[in-house]
């Protein structure tokens, strides 16, 4: 995939990719036409200043390249930093018109808060993708995600992974929960445990992983950690296919997110976190949409 070396300024998002599983439309460039980009504050130099093209000192004179957004003919480059809740598709509205078939059925994993599950939830809510929540399993008993399947209405249930003699055994469970619940495709949403071939090839090519990196940076746990001690200024997260080795199966859409110079783990995970919101969605979109286009 072809990286841009342009930058979106500050605010602006590519809000008509958000209408997920349906093609973007093109945006206006963020400035008048031959104006600088403002980039993307990180404390330090605009993001892509100083990137391809820009560094033959002639920054400020000659001719701007034609400003563009990648995401509008690549879906799964997204760019980072809408302010809070404006990556709603059209501010919100419902989606107009929606694909001939029945919704697809979502069986989702997770181990903790389970802001991602709402996130899906809400996405599936809004409009904004055409499937529904039709199971939440929870290895943690009480756990927020479990909190909020309870208050979002959604059936969930508990697979203590304590209680299970091998991690098959626990993905067994899993399988057979989700058969029962017909769900189409699955995604681990924050699932704090190491999947088997048994859960991998029971939903091959529908199973989705979150990852808070830009992978294949930082695999493994506390990527926001790693991330932190590495020292990089750019990460993000990652939505993926999940394989047999942990986080590196195929990417299905990344988000950048920058590190500030005083951020800490709290407050870069929840940048993190918030561009995982978006873009988990979308992969879940464009999954269904791989799979339907292969019949
Ligand atoms: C996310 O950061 C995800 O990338 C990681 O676990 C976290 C889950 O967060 N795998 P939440 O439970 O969805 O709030």
């Amino acid at each position: 995939m072809a990286h841009p070396s342009q930058p979106l300024s500050a605010g602006q998002s590519n809000l008509k990719n958000h209408r997920l599983g349906l093609p973007g439309k093109a945006l206006k460039p963020a400035t008048p036409e031959g104006g600088m980009p403002q980039g993307i504050e990180t404390g330090r130099e605009p993001l892509g200043i100083t990137q391809n093209g820009w560094q033959d000192g002639k920054v400020g004179h000659g001719t701007m390249p034609a400003f563009s957004d990648p995401s509008d003919r690549e879906p799964s480059v997204q760019w980072p930093l809408p302010p809070d809740g404006a990556w709603l598709p059209d501010g919100g509205k419902p989606v107009d018109g929606q694909p001939g078939h029945p919704p697809l059925r979502l069986g989702v994993m997770a181990s903790g808060s389970g802001s991602n599950f709402e996130a899906l939830v809400q996405a599936c809510r809004g409009g904004n993708l055409h499937a529904e929540v039709a199971l939440l399993v929870v290895n943690n008993a009480g756990c927020g995600a479990q909190q909020r399947a309870e208050r979002l209405g959604i059936p969930w249930q508990v697979h203590d992974h304590r209680t299970q003699p091998s991690r098959e055994r626990l993905d067994l469970a899993l399988v057979t929960a989700f058969r029962a619940a017909a769900v189409d495709l699955v995604v681990m949403a924050g699932w704090m445990r190491v999947v088997t071939p048994t859960l991998i090839s029971a939903f091959a090519e529908r199973l989705v992983n979150i990852h808070p990196s830009l992978l294949p940076s930082f695999r493994g746990l506390d990527a926001v950690g790693q991330a932190l001690a590495a020292g990089v200024t750019l990460t993000g997260c990652t939505a993926h296919l999940v394989c047999e080795e942990v986080d590196a199966g195929r990417i299905l859409v990344q988000a950048a997110v920058p590190v500030l110079s005083n951020d800490d783990h709290a407050s870069l995970s929840a940048r993190i976190r918030r561009q995982e919101h978006r873009i988990l969605p979308l992969a879940v979109a464009l999954t269904a949409k791989r799979l339907a286009d292969q019949g």
